[in-house]
């Protein structure tokens, strides 16, 4: 099956310094697609490698099976959004959202009636006349993001672009570009180093590290089964918890933990006796309450270190033997938080198990 969006093996340099190291990704029509990854991994230049902006030294990049390789970026149909919404200060919300068609002199009631259409999705009714300084923040980031879209492109590229808006806005307006996306059926590259935005607005996550694509899967995939601690650690909060290997099971594996033998819902290519890691996310675990502790429950002495109260839920830290581990209560006690010695209850249908590296 031909995809819309194929990367293939790309490789791109900087003297010495391998940016890109055979970087293959795939991607559906209609998909979002996040590229998410620390500072420096290669983001941005495996974006700029689809848009035109620079050339691989290997591999070829394809939009519907056509190798776009040498073309230059106006040939590409691929608009990007940066951090920076580069609007032209000197021209309204209405000339920069029109700014394109104008430019490819489509008559002005053809205009006008895009414009219009733009305005309404995006909320802009009313500031066709304003100027971008005279707007906030996101405001401006929806001017930019209607004047990528009104050209019909077929693809649209974004580069953090909500990472100059404060924490309340950038939730809002995540929601409401993952909204419109999926209304358009645009297919879109969106690059973050947030792991809230990229679980939140995906199809499909591509973890990223040093030029290397680590995992591609769904939000889902991703969170519930990393296939590395790098990715683990990077997609949300985690323990691990050193484990040994007793025998693979139908659909999982017997595990080892601390005198404990438990089922875990991965089948591993690991050996009897080996090591592993368990991954345990806060949400696997809940600290047992008075009476409900029974034998068939996989569990773990601890004491509180100390909590945070974050009003909805409480994050505690609690210490099992050498380890510290993160557990929300998001169903916490009126009266305050729990202290001392407890009993930890792990869901083990909701356990991740890692053969361990190296
Ligand atoms: N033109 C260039 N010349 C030399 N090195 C470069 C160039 N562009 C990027 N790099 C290097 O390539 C690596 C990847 O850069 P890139 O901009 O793709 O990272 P990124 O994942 O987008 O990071 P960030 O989240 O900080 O934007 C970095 O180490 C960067 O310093
Ligand atoms: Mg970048």
């Amino acid at each position: 099956m031909g995809y819309f969006i194929e990367f293939r093996n790309i490789v791109k340099r900087f003297d010495d310094f391998v940016a890109l190291d055979h970087v293959s990704l795939n991607i559906p029509k209609g998909a979002f697609v996040t590229l998410l990854g620390p500072s420096g991994c290669g983001k941005t230049t495996l974006m700029r490698q689809l848009a035109g902006f620079s050339e691989p030294e290997e591999g070829d990049v394809l939009i519907e099976g056509k190798r776009m390789n040498g073309l230059p970026p106006f040939k590409r149909n691929t608009p990007l959004v940066f951090q920076e919404y580069a609007l032209f200060p000197h021209m309204t919300v209405y000339e920069n959202i029109s700014y394109g068609l104008r430019l490819k002199k489509v008559p002005k009631d053809v205009v006008d009636r895009k414009v219009n259409d733009m305005l309404e999705m995006f909320n802009l009714q009313g500031l066709e006349t304003r100027f971008p300084k005279q707007m906030s923040g996101g405001q401006q980031q929806r001017v930019a993001f209607a004047r990528a879209l009104i050209m019909g492109q077929e693809i649209l590229l974004l580069d953090e672009p909500l990472s100059n808006l404060d924490a309340k806005l950038r939730v809002e307006v995540r929601s409401e570009l993952r909204q419109i996306q999926q209304k358009l059926g645009i297919t879109t590259i969106y690059v973050t180093h947030d792991q809230d935005e990229a679980l939140s607005m995906s199809d499909i996550i591509a973890v990223m590290r040093r030029g290397k694509i680590e995992q591609i899967g769904s939000p889902w995939d991703i969170y519930f089964h990393p296939v590395n601690k790098f990715v683990a650690d990077f997609v949300g909060t985690v323990n691990f918890l050193p484990a040994t290997m007793v025998a693979a099971e139908e659909g999982g594996s017997l595990v080892s933990y601390a005198g404990q033998t438990l089922h875990v819902p991965v089948v591993l290519d690991v050996p009897a006796g080996g090591c592993i890691s368990l991954v345990v996310r806060p949400e696997c675990m809940h600290i047992a309450r008075e009476g409900e502790i029974s034998e068939h429950h996989a569990r773990l002495d601890g004491v509180i270190d100390h909590y945070n109260f974050l009003g909805r839920v409480i994050r505690y830290w609690v210490r099992v033997g050498e380890h510290s581990f993160i557990i929300d209560d998001s169903n916490p006690d009126l009266t305050g938080a729990r202290t001392g010695a407890v009993q930890l209850i792990l869901d083990t249908a909701k356990l991740h198990a890692l053969k361990d590296e190296d």
